[in-house]
C-alpha cells in the first residue's frame, strides 16, 4: 500500500508551504538585518522546514542542531523532555531563532528556550511552521508562525507518526484506521 493511501485529507498543501516559507523568510531577513543570526533546529521533525526556510533567508546565518525527545511512538506528549544531542556552538553574541516543526503543548519549546536563554545569547525567538494553540499547556508564544492548525494529529513535512510519513511533501491528517 502506498503511503498516500493512509492520508485522510491535506491540511497544508505543497503550494501553501512554498508561500509560507517565502513570507517567513522575507520577514526574518528584515528583522535580523545587521544581527548575528543562528537558526537552531530541533531534530528530527524540523529538518524539512529548516531546509526550505533557510533558503528564503537572504542574510548570513549559522545553523545548529539539537536532539530532544518528548514523544514516543504514541500521539500524546509525555511531558518529559530529554536532551539527546546538544548544540555545537557557544551562543554568546548570537541572535538565536529556534526553528520548530510544530508548537503543540509547548512543553518541549519552553524547556529549550529556558536552557538557551541561560547561555547568554543576544536574543532567543521562536519560528514554528505549525501552531496548535488549542493544545497549549506552557505559557509560550511563537514569534513567527507558518500556519495555525486545528487540534488533530498531523503528519508530513517532517512530522511523523511512529517515525513514518516525515517525507510527505505536504501536511496531512491520517485516516483513523492507521492508528489501530
Ligand atoms: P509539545 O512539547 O507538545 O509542544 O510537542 C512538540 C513536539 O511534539 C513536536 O516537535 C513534534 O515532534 C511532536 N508533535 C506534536 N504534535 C504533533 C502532531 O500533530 N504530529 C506529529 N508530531 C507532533
Ligand atoms: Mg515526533
Amino acid at each position: 500500500m502506498s503511503m498516500l493511501n493512509d492520508i485522510d485529507h491535506v491540511l497544508v498543501s505543497e503550494e501553501s508551504i512554498k508561500e509560507i516559507n517565502k513570507k517567513l523568510g522575507e520577514q526574518i531577513t528584515k528583522d535580523y538585518a545587521g544581527k548575528k543570526l543562528l537558526l537552531v533546529s530541533i531534530l528530527k521533525g524540523a529538518v524539512v522546514f529548516l531546509a526550505d526556510l533557510m533558503r528564503e533567508i537572504k542574510i548570513h546565518c549559522n545553523i545548529d542542531f539539537m536532539v530532544v525527545s518528548s514523544y514516543g511512538a504514541g500521539t500524546k506528549t509525555s511531558g518529559v523532555v530529554k536532551i539527546i544531542k546538544d548544540l555545537d556552538l557557544n551562543l554568546e553574541g548570537y541572535d538565536v531563532l529556534i526553528v520548530e516543526d510544530i508548537l503543540d503543548s509547548g512543553l518541549t519549546l519552553s524547556y529549550i528556550v529556558d536552557i538557551l536563554k541561560g547561555r547568554n545569547p543576544n536574543s532567543v525567538r521562536i519560528c514554528t511552521f505549525l501552531d496548535k494553540p488549542e493544545r497549549r499547556i506552557s505559557d509560550i508564544k511563537a514569534d513567527y508562525c507558518g500556519a495555525v492548525v486545528p487540534d488533530e494529529f498531523v503528519v508530513g513535512y517532517g512530522l511523523d507518526y511512529d517515525e513514518k510519513y516525515r517525507n510527505l511533501p505536504f501536511v496531512g491528517v491520517l485516516k483513523p484506521e492507521v492508528y489501530n
